[in-house]
């Protein structure tokens, strides 16, 4: 950093400013002080900066008392918070970060104020997780030390922060926010000034393309979470977790991101969640949302759906992808059930198909199957703890009941959808491997620190371009033009990052040049 009014980021002699002391500047100023920096507080709500100090204190003695931090550790954290009541005490501060409430013209007016009280060196950063870093500097008379420090909630357990630089912002302004953020024992990733920056842009993914399976009446919400979870491994389905947020804070976030990429498809949100929204069934904090919560915050019970089962004398497999088709027929050999070898199927054989991208009646008719007979089954994804079974419109309730013996005779539970062009889970994944190689291909963000961000932003079970290789990139490409074309939807057309690297057999974090 050539900045000489600047510490080094790890020295004891940096001091922060931290305006606004709610959930996040709280949390903000809990690691900065325990990594050793100075810490004012300032808040404009009468006492609202001296009880964020109070509220750390104790923070600190429940760590001690838990063992996860040392006692003199603690104390001399303690000793480095400090309150200040005005905005002129802020005036030492090497960096000042700002989280105040998300309004682009109060957070305009705090820097204008910031500027005439902070020296020409000081570093002046916005937590915001919405508002362009570019639009909140403009005006000012030194735009270039404006830089974004997005943390997320809440913040000492979230290791991850992004650096955005806006337009005007010198490159070593966020050089040294970078330094600072690792210091304090976060991932520092480095983000381009673009709407949702990595994890809210790279998140619009799953909410979105779970919300559209419901809107096609694929699966209803238990069913859809539940295939996700499984099968996937993401932590909540998409419902639980727009539950979680609030539709209050994610409705918003989809339209606006959508409004911002110019009406992006791939971000496009869906007509359910407004009118849940209109509502006011907003989740978890209304007591109702896609689910029903009780007085002590439980999530309903829904038992898993009943289907009738039976077991059909012979199975015929289609073997047009044979790798799929071998693991698929493990499970139909673990039933118990002959596997037909010939290549068209008995008179009475249960047919399965393996979709790619596709929905069951288009591998029915091209393998000239009976559509009353055929069934489709998720072949890509883990089956170990669920199994999904995809319907013709023709498929008949005695078949189906088949599927569901062969696939659940060993106590598995088995997940009945109706026809989707990618069932559930290859249509959700690639949709948002695509969207990351999206971001990467804006660049963004270096590919490596897009799936360290939405790893440790959105906890999903891998980086998504590094589950895009673990699929294989020619694999999600032929999901995505499936989808693309069967229906015609732009919103799932292959991104060239990703066109380029399944063509080459390059991996998905291969950087250019
Ligand atoms: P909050 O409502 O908990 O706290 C905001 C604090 O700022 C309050 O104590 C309020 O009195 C104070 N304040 C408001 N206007 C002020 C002003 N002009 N000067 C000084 N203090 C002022 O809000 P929260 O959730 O901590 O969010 C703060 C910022 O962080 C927002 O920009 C938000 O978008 C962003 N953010 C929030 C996340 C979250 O999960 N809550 C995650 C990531 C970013």
């Amino acid at each position: 950093m050539q900045n000489s009014f600047l510490p080094p980021p790890n020295s004891r002699d940096v001091v922060v400013g931290l305006v606004g002391c709610g959930v996040m500047g709280r949390g903000i100023a809990q690691i900065a002080a325990l990594a050793g920096a100075q810490v004012h507080l300032n808040d404009s709500r009468e006492g609202a900066a001296a009880a964020a100090r109070q509220e750390l204190l104790a923070t600190f003695g429940k760590l001690v008392e838990k063992g996860k931090l040392d006692k003199a550790a603690a104390d001399a954290a303690a000793d480095r918070l400090q309150v200040g009541a005005q905005l002129q005490d802020l005036a030492g501060c090497h960096v000042i970060v700002e989280a105040i409430v998300e309004d682009l013209a109060v957070k305009k007016a705090l820097f204008t104020s910031l500027e005439d009280i902070a020296g020409p060196d000081t570093i002046l950063a916005t937590n915001t997780s919405s508002l362009p870093v570019t639009a909140i500097a403009a005006g000012l008379r030194h735009p270039e030390r404006v830089v974004g420090f997005h943390f997320f909630n809440p913040v000492p357990l979230m290791k991850i922060v992004e650096v955005i630089g806006g337009f005007l912002t010198t490159p070593e302004v966020a050089d040294y926010l970078l330094a600072l953020g690792r210091h304090w024992g976060h991932n520092a990733v480095r983000a381009k000034d673009t709407p949702g920056f990595i994890v809210n842009h790279a998140g619009r993914g799953y909410g979105t393309e779970g919300l559209r399976v419901l809107a096609e009446g694929i699966a209803s919400v238990p069913v859809l979470d539940n295939i996700l979870r499984d099968t996937a491994g993401f932590r909540l389905g998409p419902c639980e977790l727009l539950d979680l947020t609030g539709l209050d804070v994610s409705h918003p976030v989809m339209e606006s991101i959508y409004h911002q990429y110019y009406e992006e498809p791939r971000f496009r949100p869906q007509v359910n969640t407004r009118q849940m929204l209109t509502a006011g069934a907003l989740g978890r904090k209304t007591g109702h949302g896609f689910y029903r919560y009780g007085a002590d915050g439980k999530k309903e019970a829904i038992p898993e759906p009943v289907h009738a089962t039976q077991l059909p004398s012979t199975v015929w497999l289609s073997r047009e992808r044979p790798e799929l088709a071998e693991r698929i027929a493990s499970l139909i050999v673990a039933a118990g059930i002959p596997i037909e070898t010939s290549a068209r199927p008995s008179d009475s054989a249960l047919c399965i198909v393996t979709p790619l991208g596709e929905d069951a009646t288009t591998c029915c008719v091209r393998e000239n199957l009976d559509g009353r007979r055929t069934v489709a089954i998720e072949s890509l994804f883990d089956a170990s703890r669920r199994r999904v079974v995809m319907t013709t419109p023709a498929t008949t309730a005695d078949y189906l009941a088949m599927a569901c013996g062969v696939f659940g005779a060993t106590g598995i539970p088995v997940s009945v959808i109706r026809d989707s062009a990618g069932l559930v889970t290859q249509r959700v994944v690639t949709h948002i491997i695509n969207i990351a190689c999206e971001i990467a291909q804006q660049e963004i963000a270096e590919p490596a620190d897009i799936d360290r961000a939405v790893t440790l932003g959105l906890g999903y079970p891998l980086g998504p371009l590094a589950w895009g290789d673990a699929l294989g990139p020619n694999i999600v490409l032929a999901i995505l033009n499936n989808l693309a074309q069967q229906t015609g939807d732009p919103r799932y057309r292959p991104s060239p990052w990703l066109q380029r690297r399944a063509l080459l057999g390059l991996s998905l974090l291969h950087k250019e040049i």
